[in-house]
Order: C-alpha cells, then structure tokens, then sequence
C-alpha cells in the first residue's frame, strides 16, 4: 500500500510500504523527516505523532489505551492525531495520508 507522508511545510512522500509494517516504519525505513520513534515503535516516547487525514480517520480507527495517554503529552494534540507506531499498514490504507507535526517536541 502507499502511504503519503505530507511534512509540516507542505511536501509530500509517497512510500510504498508492506502490509503489516507501522506507518511509522514506512517514514522511517524510506528516511523521511519527521517521525522520530525514539522508543521504537514501543508506544512510549511519542515521537513518532502524526494526524491522520480527515478522510482516512475511519480507515485507521482511534487511538486508545496507551496510545490515548501518550497523545496527552505531544506537542499540539488535535482531534486527528495518533501515534505512527501504532497503526499497522493494511491493504484498505492504499492512498492513506499522514499529515506531519512541525515538531515532534
Ligand atoms: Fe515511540 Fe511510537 S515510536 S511511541
């Protein structure tokens, strides 16, 4: 599936990344800024925010558990926002978009 990351200032990533695989590890893996998943992908550093397009919120759900609490301390929190880590590529999230934070602190 292709997963575009859109950064802060407006460019745009298309990654193709394998099912399976976290969104985060898609920003990762093909170097693109702005995801730094300190911890991993281990939901405890929180580096790792983004919001997910208005369009794509049913695809991928909501955070909650952990997820919900981690969101609590990132840097401008909205309606949108999850952690990269925490969503696992599927098939339906061909096209998904990914709206990066200007900084992860
Ligand atoms: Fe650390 Fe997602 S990579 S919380």
């Amino acid at each position: 599936p292709i997963i575009n990351y859109v950064t802060h200032d407006g460019n745009q990533f298309e990654a193709d990344v394998d099912v399976g695989k976290t969104v985060m590890e898609g920003a990762t893996e093909n170097m693109i800024d702005g995801i730094l998943a300190e911890c991993g992908g281990a939901c405890s550093c929180a580096t790792c925010h983004c919001y997910v397009d208005e369009k794509w919120g049913q695809i991928t759900g909501t955070a909650d558990g952990i997820e919900k609490e981690m969101l609590e301390v990132v840097n401008e929190p909205k309606e949108t926002s999850r952690l990269s880590c925490q969503m696992t590529v599927t098939d339906e999230m061909d096209g998904l978009v990914v709206h990066l934070p200007e900084s992860q602190y």
